[in-house]
């Protein structure tokens, strides 16, 4: 008999601004069907999730609600477990992306990263709001849209007429989250160097090798990856670094810097394994497993189901971070049918 499939699945991790919607439960339900029949069929599975905690909108939420980022993520985490019980989702566990090991686990796959030369600072000029004393993400500022002349509008695009613009286009720019007109100010971010010609290289050869993703996919990739026939396009540079005040992890040896949600969250599938395994450490004593011991393996198959809109972060980002910082990379991202 051949020896068990070792799988480490996991599903996107929702963002703890706010409860589960059916989007999610699809997708749990999606990926609860095929961890489900993979153990019937003898395979040994840790199937993990976590909530996404970090990152502006979060911090200007608790803000809003009168309290810190720790108490308005926790509240969210406490009302989680009726919706995955109730749904009988099979989760081994559920942590956070503010958990320690998340933090420990991002900082050394960013120093990682950084000893291996794909890490750049450069200066970055944005909106600052000079009443809350913040930079703006992109969607806490609004004016009048430069095409259609249409008040109210976002940062990037215009809802009434479709239009794609910088912010700095904007007319009478100012900030949603106190009214103030924004200034422009310039300041240091960290970028994660994907156009260095290895990331190119690598990830052209991984997204293509089959299995990896979906045709559907690769062919969407294809876009993001790829330079135009005027040699225009490819893949830029990925700004990972925002100024404080930042509900996030700090980025090290850079005091008042943080890293970018997005940086952060995948590697909470990491944290969440990593947590789930010493748990059991500590259960079964001798008889466990450590994370590194599990990581590893060359037989574990690491599988992601995802939503069509974050496939950029978990086909390009992930598998760069993985692989650049010397560990194991996904066998798979599965996009599920929900958009989240
Ligand atoms: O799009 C979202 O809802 C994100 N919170 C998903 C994060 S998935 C992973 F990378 F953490
Ligand atoms: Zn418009």
């Amino acid at each position: 008999m051949s020896a068990p499939r070792k799988l480490f699945v996991t599903t996107a991790l929702p963002y703890a601004n706010g409860k589960f919607h059916i989007g999610h439960m699809m997708e749990y339900i999606q990926a609860d069907i095929w961890v489900r029949n993979q153990r019937m069929n003898g395979a040994e599975v840790n199937f993990v999730c976590a909530d996404d905690a970090h990152g502006a909108a979060i911090t200007i939420a608790a803000d809003k609600a009168g309290v810190t980022p720790q108490a308005f993520v926790a509240e969210i985490a406490a009302g989680r477990k009726p919706y995955l019980d109730g749904y009988y989702i099979s989760f081994d566990n559920w942590h956070s992306t503010d958990a320690p090991e998340n933090h420990q686990l991002a900082q050394d796959i960013y120093r990682d990263l950084r000893a291996n030369g794909l890490i750049s600072t450069k200066s970055v000029e944005q909106f600052y709001d000079p009443e809350k004393g913040m930079f703006l993400a992109d969607r806490f500022i609004k004016g009048e849209c430069p095409n259609c002349h249409s008040k109210d509008q976002y940062g990037d695009n215009c809802e009434v007429c479709g239009a794609v613009y910088a912010p700095t286009e904007l007319i009478n720019p100012y900030s949603a989250l106190s009214g103030a007109k924004p200034e422009l100010r310039s300041s240091d971010h960290f970028f994660f160097k994907l156009s260095d010609p290895r990331c190119e290289a690598y990830l052209k050869e991984w997204t293509a090798a089959p299995g990896h993703v979906q045709s559907e996919v690769q062919n969407k990739i294809r876009e993001w990856l790829y330079k135009d026939d005027e040699g225009k396009g490819g893949l830029g540079d990925w700004d990972i670094s925002r100024d404080a005040p930042y509900f996030g992890i700090e980025i090290p040896d850079a005091p008042g810097k943080y890293f970018y949600v997005w940086l952060d969250a995948p590697v909470g599938y990491l944290a969440s394994l990593k947590n789930l395994l010493d748990k059991r450490c500590i259960e079964l004593g001798g008889d466990g497993i450590s994370y590194t011991e599990y990581m590893a393996d060359p037989d574990l198959e690491q599988v992601h189901f995802i939503g069509k809109d974050i496939i950029t972060f978990h086909t390009l980002f992930w598998p760069a971070m993985l692989h650049f910082s010397g560990r194991k990379r996904p066998t798979r991202c599965t996009c599920t049918a929900t958009s989240r």
